[in-house]
């Protein structure tokens, strides 16, 4: 745990309730040695959050990320990576060309690389992630922009074999809209891989009732197809997560 985090923990939380009387969700059965990482990614994600304190959030956490959201605590990178390894023959990968979205610090770039993965771009809204990101040298074009609000035009349609996104889903993070743009650079034939808290679709209002519905919605349009939908243990703070792996029919725009 970092200095900042630690601070952070001795504000006191009981019941998922902080000093101050504002709720924190989901913190009600993180372990005690967890819980000052769990609020510093929940000043990331706290409920009303807008697009550009999310943004800031980011990038004032960027250097201590990757110790708060270490491996054992926040799995899904290597989740995301072995989805889609689980998808491409191993002979297959180096020609694969994947979009990283919710890029972060490259944690996910780092987990495909090692699965032999090789053309992968990022895009990312926050510049103090994308900071970090850049001295991993995974990383082919990097987009400094988010997904969901705007058409990011500097991405032609059909551009990628595959999109991957893990933890860029929560409470003023990727819109449900986003999902439209996801279809629009993918390649028809390609996947698309979202990795997710599995709780943000009970209590984040952008998702309650509206991102499955949405992506349901679209698969009856035939613009994708769903492959599967999983659950997986241990995602973060020994929480579920959940894995949507998607092909896309039908790219928009093309
Ligand atoms: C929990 S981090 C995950 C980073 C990385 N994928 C990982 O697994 O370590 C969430 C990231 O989502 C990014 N993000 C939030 N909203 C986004 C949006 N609308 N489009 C793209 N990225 C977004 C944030 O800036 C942040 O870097």
């Amino acid at each position: 745990m970092t200095a900042k985090s630690e601070n952070m923990a001795t504000n006191g939380v009981s019941n998922g309730v902080k000093n101050g009387g504002a709720k924190i969700e989901g913190i009600e059965n993180v372990q005690e040695t967890d819980s000052g990482a769990y609020l510093a990614n929940y000043r990331a994600h706290k409920k009303g959050i807008s697009h550009e304190e999310m943004v800031k959030a980011y990038s004032d956490w960027a250097n201590n990320y990757d110790v708060d959201l270490c491996p054992g605590r926040y799995n899904g990178p290597e989740i995301a990576g072995d989805a889609l390894a689980d998808h491409f023959p191993a002979d297959q990968r180096s020609s694969v060309k994947i979009l990283d979205v919710a890029a972060g610090t490259g944690r996910v770039g780092h987990e495909l690389h090692k699965r032999g993965f090789k053309l992968i771009d990022a895009l990312e809204p926050s510049p103090g992630m994308l900071e970090v990101l850049s001295g991993r040298n995974i990383y082919q074009e990097k987009f400094e922009t988010p997904i969901g609000y705007d058409a990011v035009e500097a991405i032609p349609p059909n551009s990628y074999d595959a999109l991957v996104i893990a933890g860029g889903m929560g409470e003023g993070h990727i819109p449900v809209q986003a999902v439209d743009e996801m279809i629009r650079v993918v390649k028809p034939g390609g996947i698309v891989v979202i990795v997710m808290r599995e709780e943000y679709l009970s209590y984040v209002q952008e998702y309650v009732d509206k991102l499955e519905p949405y992506m349901d919605d679209l698969e009856a349009k035939s613009q994708w197809k769903r492959l599967s939908r999983y659950i997986v243990p241990e995602y973060s703070f020994n929480k579920n997560g959940v894995v949507f792996k998607y092909e896309v029919i039908n790219s928009n725009g093309a």
